[in-house]
């Protein structure tokens, strides 16, 4: 079973592409019990035409994510237009703290996904308050920015997204770094295709990809629930799938006591391994920035 906390416009996608993709059942925790009712019945309402079996159960009772394999955590508050992710920080930081309890006393043995923004805060404020294996907790948002990056490579070349390959690391927010030395398509490098400068506008699209979506319409949630669907489909199913996930980092990359997003492989026990790959000095020097965002972040968090 799959619990989903938070069942506003991202959990409820997500928890929408779970049983469309008949990953599992689940379990939708909300503190607004109507909400969590009626997003849950209004999807169970889906099934026939959508050919699922599995079963939602909408709640305020977070005794119901007892024996959870995999727990998602999407509830807090989310930028409106013109805000960063780091603005959401101390509101969000009380949320998660009031959640760790509950997961704690009714989840200890799942693997805990967060999505709550700024991700890799909340990804690594949930490990401390929860003392889960590094291995079972870890945060949603690098994945997401895999998706624009390729997404905008395929524009710029006219070629289907399916054949862009790309990996994007470091902080989910203005200071990620898209691996340029590790982006193809097919296997052709984009270094091969693309000129320096079109590559430039390509990782600008990328970083400003979920505020343009906000600017809009005020929330992003199609593309954060279908790279929350392909993360819980490489645990349910076990199938090792290699993305960049935020990870709390014991030694690797030569960094620790912080939470950001690096590839590592994707399986039944959660990260079943980071794999250390070599950056280019410009990458390096990117990362390294998204490193002292994350840590100045992490330091000015509030005990509330
Ligand atoms: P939303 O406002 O639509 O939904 C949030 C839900 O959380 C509400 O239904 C609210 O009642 C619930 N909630 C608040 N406190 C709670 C608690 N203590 N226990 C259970 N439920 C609680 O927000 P939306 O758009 O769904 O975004 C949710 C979070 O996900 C935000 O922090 C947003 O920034 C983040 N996000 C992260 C992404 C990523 O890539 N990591 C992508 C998109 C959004």
């Amino acid at each position: 079973m799959i619990t989903v906390i938070g069942a506003g416009r991202v959990g409820s996608a997500a928890a929408f592409e779970i049983l469309r993709y008949k990953l599992s059942d689940v379990v939708l925790i909300d503190t607004n019990l109507n909400q969590a009712k009626g997003e849950a019945l209004d999807m169970m309402q889906a099934s026939p035409a959508l050919e699922f079996d599995g079963t939602i159960e909408g709640t305020n009772d977070f005794s119901q994510m007892q024996d959870s394999e995999l727990v998602i955590v999407t509830a807090g508050v989310a930028r409106k237009p013109g805000m960063s992710r780091i603005d959401l920080m101390n509101t969000n930081a009380k949320i998660i703290r009031s959640i760790s309890k509950n997961i704690v006393k009714y989840a200890s043995d799942s693997k805990l996904m967060i999505v709550t923004n700024p991700v890799d805060i909340m990804t690594y404020l949930c490990y401390s308050e929860t003392n889960f294996a590094p291995n079972h907790i870890f945060g949603m948002g690098n994945i997401l920015d895999t998706m624009r990056f390729r997404s905008h490579i395929a524009s710029e070349l006219n070629v289907s997204r399916e054949d862009t390959r790309a990996l994007v690391i470091g902080e989910h927010g203005d200071f990620m770094v898209p691996l340029v030395e590790y982006a193809s398509v097919s296997g052709i490098p984009l270094t091969n295709l693309l000129t320096t400068s079109q590559i430039e506008k390509i990782i600008q699209k990328t970083i400003n990809s979920g505020s343009n979506v906000i600017k809009l319409k005020g929330n992003t949630a199609f593309a954060p629930a279908s790279a929350i669907a392909l993360m819980a489909n490489a645990i349910i199913t076990g199938r090792n799938r290699v993305m960049s996930v935020s990870t709390c980092l014991k030694g690797q990359y030569g960094q620790s006591n912080l939470s950001i997003g690096v590839p590592v492989v994707l399986g039944k026990t959660g990260i079943e391994k980071i794999i250390e790959i070599k950056l280019s000095d410009n990458s390096q020097e990117k990362f390294n920035a998204s490193v002292t965002a994350i840590k100045t972040a992490i330091a000015a968090l509030k005990n509330n």
